[in-house]
């Protein structure tokens, strides 16, 4: 790294809170702000440095937030801006960082300016901060191009003009409420470059930035065909997509490094930017752009030694060319918890929308291998996000019923694609108590599976074993060890690494694995055998 002097990020072990479903204070089934600050002090304890929080500004909720109404205040469902500014002194009196989520592609189609871009003639100024073409085809009946949403549908929508005739198309990449703003325009940049100030004065320690890598588009707007255009699709140079990763936004996120260092080295960008391979990813973190971008090849990678091994290095590697640190994830709002994808033999394709009716993962071998993924990850040197509810083992739910689903990808797509509600569920605090703790009364505005009482935190806290309390060892080690600011070497052909002073095995053998003569054990995931060997789909970090 060029950088000499050590900063709080470069290590940080970053705990995402998803709002809706962390901690409900009025029972009224939705989690919010107030719910979020009494339990600030359980995330200090279960010892990490900062929480991430999804969008709680106000929003008609048609995604879960991310289709922002008002990107300067709070929604009442999750309470008030005095909420916001309480849950940030609280967290910064145990000294947690807060990071807030970013929203800049698109607004809310309840947004002022949206609104005012419908009641507005084509070609005026309110209609330019977005996406609005005129059709192609007789009478302009035809969306400007072939892209798709997201979500599944035509990412294009036709507006009926004020007088009440069909008009222009605009784009969304994402649901039909929620269209992308025109980045070209100067008003949007000047827009987000207050509303970063807005947020840095009020005292927050960064901005997670969604959707990192879509924010301008290819300025023919020019139709592609590529056969296989998913997130883990890697396109040749030569056919790269129209509507992501363009190099146009890398001056945004330049221009916005300026504000955050104005504030102090302390202030964080993290990117969500779904782009391959790792090596278009470190561009989003060269020296003078963002700090940290989430390592999604690592979290879709096989579970073998050889996908694992490959994966971290090239992370690392590729990292190391831009002087980046590795920001590692295994979970978060919009893919299956990696207790659920790790019980699946095969290699899943989907990153969510498991549902009834569908094949059903092994849990405890997910269980097992999320553990051992988990303190493996937090060996690596680099920071790491954990997703709530992970510390607990929560597995995906699996069995929601459809009736209950509110994920767009689920309309959107007509129910061909189940979402990602799965992953959304208000979490367990207490075994016995309504809601299993997430508030005081039974509301949740997902269901919660009667499983849930076994994963309570309440059931956890304190049990050699836990989940829970397998977390608070590795983050506590993590820690003393600096391990997040170590150095990797590979061992041996097993997935076998030393760091610093701790070696690390994580064993993908059908047959248990001996550790050295004279090692001794700090943490490990599961129980070694009684030849005090390493079974399988475990991992072990020792000293020699
Ligand atoms: C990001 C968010 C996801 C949201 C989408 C549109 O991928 O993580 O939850 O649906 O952006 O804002
Ligand atoms: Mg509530």
């Amino acid at each position: 790294m060029p950088d000499t002097t050590r900063l709080w990020w470069h290590d940080a072990v970053i705990y995402q809170v998803y709002p809706r479903s962390f901690a409900d204070s009025d029972g009224d089934g939705m989690g919010d702000l107030p719910g979020i600050t009494a339990h600030l002090a359980d995330l200090r304890d279960l010892g990490v440095d900062a929480v991430w929080l999804s969008p709680f500004y106000p929003s008609p909720q048609h995604d879960a937030g991310y289709d922002v109404a008002d990107y300067r205040d709070v929604d009442p469902l999750f309470g008030t801006l005095g909420d916001a500014d309480k849950m940030i002194a609280e967290a910064h009196a145990l000294s947690l960082r807060v990071i807030v989520d970013l929203v800049p592609n698109h607004t809310s189609s309840e947004h002022v300016w949206f609104r005012a871009a419908l009641a507005a003639a084509p070609g005026s100024p309110e209609r330019q901060r977005y996406i609005f073409r005129d059709g192609r085809g007789p009478g302009g009946d035809e969306p400007p191009n072939g892209w798709r949403s997201t979500f599944g549908g035509p990412a294009w929508t036709r507006v009926s003009e004020p007088d009440g005739t069909p008009g222009q198309w605009y784009l969304h990449l994402f649901d039909v409420t929620q269209p992308d703003l025109d980045w070209d325009n100067p008003e949007v940049r000047a827009e987000f470059l207050d509303v970063l100030r807005f947020w840095l004065d009020r005292g927050v320690d960064g901005f997670r930035v969604d959707v990192a890598h879509g924010l301008v588009k290819d300025r023919d707007l020019a139709d592609w065909d590529y056969p296989d255009a998913g997130p883990w699709s890697v396109p040749p140079e030569d056919n790269r997509p129209p509507m992501w990763d363009q190099e146009g936004v890398h001056d945004i996120y330049r221009q916005w490094r300026t504000v955050l260092d104005s504030y102090g080295p302390d202030r964080i960008l993290v990117a969500e930017a779904w782009v391959q391979p790792i090596s278009r990813l470190t561009r989003y973190v060269r020296p003078d752009e963002m700090h940290q971008a989430f390592n999604f090849p690592y979290l879709f990678a096989g579970w073998t030694a050889a996908d694992q091994r490959k994966v971290i290095t090239q992370s690392l590697a590729d990292n190391a060319t831009v002087g980046a640190i590795t920001t590692w994830v295994l979970s978060n709002h919009d893919v299956l918890r990696h207790s659920t994808r790790l019980g699946y033999r095969e290699r899943l394709r989907k990153l969510s929308g498991i549902g009834v009716g569908d094949p059903q993962p092994d849990v405890a071998l997910g269980l097992r291998r999320a553990r051992a993924a988990t303190l493996q990850m937090l060996a690596l040197p680099g920071s790491a996000y954990l997703y709530q509810g992970e510390e607990l083992g929560l597995p995906e739910h699996t069995e929601m019923p459809d009736e209950a689903r509110q994920d767009p990808t689920w309309f959107r797509s007509e129910g061909v694609e189940r979402g990602r509600d799965g992953c959304r569920v208000p979490i367990p605090w207490e075994a016995d108590a309504p809601s299993y703790g997430f508030g005081p009364s039974d509301n949740s505005w997902l269901p919660q599976p009667a499983v849930w009482a076994e994963y309570a935190r309440d059931r956890q806290n304190g049990v050699p074993g836990s989940t829970l309390e397998l977390y608070r060892s590795a983050l506590r080690l993590r820690r003393s060890h600096s391990l997040g600011t170590g150095t990797l070497t590979w061992e041996d052909a097993a997935l076998s690494f030393r760091n610093g002073d701790v070696r690390v095995l994580t064993n993908f053998d059908e047959s248990p694995v001996a550790l050295p003569v004279g090692a001794s054990v700090l943490v490990s995931s599961e129980p070694l055998d009684a030849d005090g060997r390493v079974p399988t789909d475990v991992t072990v970090w020792f000293t020699t």
